[in-house]
């Protein structure tokens, strides 16, 4: 797995190892972090190597050293939009050619699965709701190198015999980076709760996503594991995950505030330039694919979420 120290990374590594699979992780810990990795270091069905993804030979040296392997599940990336839009080159570098030589090295020695951490950056600024996979084409508007690079990544994994591409809506949870001012919305949220903060809102706040829960996701990569393995490798493996539902980001910070029992009422801010008003995608097609389906409700989520930022449940 790449991106292990990530944020996903980390929860998904340690699911596969509950069940008892044998976990290669790799990370350049440029975004990831060591304290992620508490759980996982000392496992003994989990090897860490430091290294990056653009180096050449990556899988086949991890295949050399660990003959058995035969998934990759591909995390690891340029995830900051604004750093991507300061850094396009970079970020075109990471996200899209590194990960098509890593693709092709897996189709060279057989890999079996190869599962893609795509993006609903990927539709642009595309109204069309609710978002269906087939949306995003080359005429696409993408509003950052990151979304353009995820874009070009997914269709080529998707048309691979091993690959198959999941396009994330906004991930929440336990361990999301809530230090960077570029962190997601929940995690922002509930930082300043607890600090008994005014949530800032950009904009009127009727702007809408969809939130979908870390385990969902770990479950989803799962599902899409298997769904790879069982099936043959013809036709196009490229899913929207999310729960289907929408959230306007004024309700989100009114529960966040009742949660953390925060009284300060939310401070407005201008709208924040190249945001997109409302997002939404149809998961109909990973529904109909698999037995996915997501579990945790958004209070649910943002319970957990409170309880491990006030360090409550640091091994969540
Ligand atoms: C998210 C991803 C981005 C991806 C995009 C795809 C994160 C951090 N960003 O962006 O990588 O390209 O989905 O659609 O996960 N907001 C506030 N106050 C705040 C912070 C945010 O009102 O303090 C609002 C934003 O203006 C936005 C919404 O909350 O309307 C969500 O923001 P954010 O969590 O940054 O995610 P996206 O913009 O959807």
């Amino acid at each position: 797995m790449t991106g292990v120290a990530g944020f996903v990374g980390s929860h998904l590594a340690e699911r596969l190892l509950s069940e008892n699979y044998y976990v290669v992780g790799v990370d350049n810990f440029f975004s990831g972090h060591r304290e992620n990795l508490a759980s996982l270091l000392g496992h003994p069905d989990f090897t860490l190597h430091e290294r990056s993804i653009s180096e050449a030979g990556l899988l086949r040296d991890l295949k050399t050293e660990h003959p058995d392997l035969e998934s990759c599940f591909h995390l690891a990336a340029i995830v900051s939009v604004p750093y991507s839009v300061d850094h396009p080159h970079a970020t075109m570098e990471v996200n899209h050619q590194a990960t098509l030589h890593l693709l092709h090295e897996a189709e060279r020695l057989d890999f079996r699965v190869f599962v893609f951490a795509g993006s609903a950056a990927e539709y642009g600024d595309d109204q069309r709701l609710p978002l269906k996979e087939e949306y995003a084409t080359e005429k696409t508007r993408h509003l950052s190198a990151y979304g353009r690079s995820k874009y070009l990544a997914s269709r080529e994994v998707a048309t691979s015999p091993c690959g198959i591409a999941l396009r994330f809506f906004n991930i929440y949870g336990p361990r999301q980076d809530p230090s960077s001012p570029y962190s997601g919305v929940i995690t922002r949220f509930v930082s300043m709760a607890l600090s008994r903060k005014p949530l800032t809102i950009f904009g009127d706040g009727l702007q809408t996503r969809d939130f979908i829960y870390v385990s969902d996701v770990v479950a989803a990569y799962l599902c899409a594991a298997k769904l790879c393995r069982n099936s043959s490798g013809t036709g196009k493996r490229l899913y929207n995950v999310g729960t289907g539902r929408s959230t306007r980001i004024l309700e989100l910070a009114e529960s966040i505030n009742n949660l953390a029992v925060n009284q300060e009422k939310p401070a407005f801010c201008p709208e924040r330039p190249g945001d997109i008003r409302f997002s939404a995608g149809s998961v109909d097609a990973f529904l109909r694919a698999t037995e996915w389906q997501p579990r945790v409700s958004l209070r649910e989520g943002l319970r957990n979420t409170i309880e491990w930022a006030r360090g409550g449940s640091k091994k969540k």
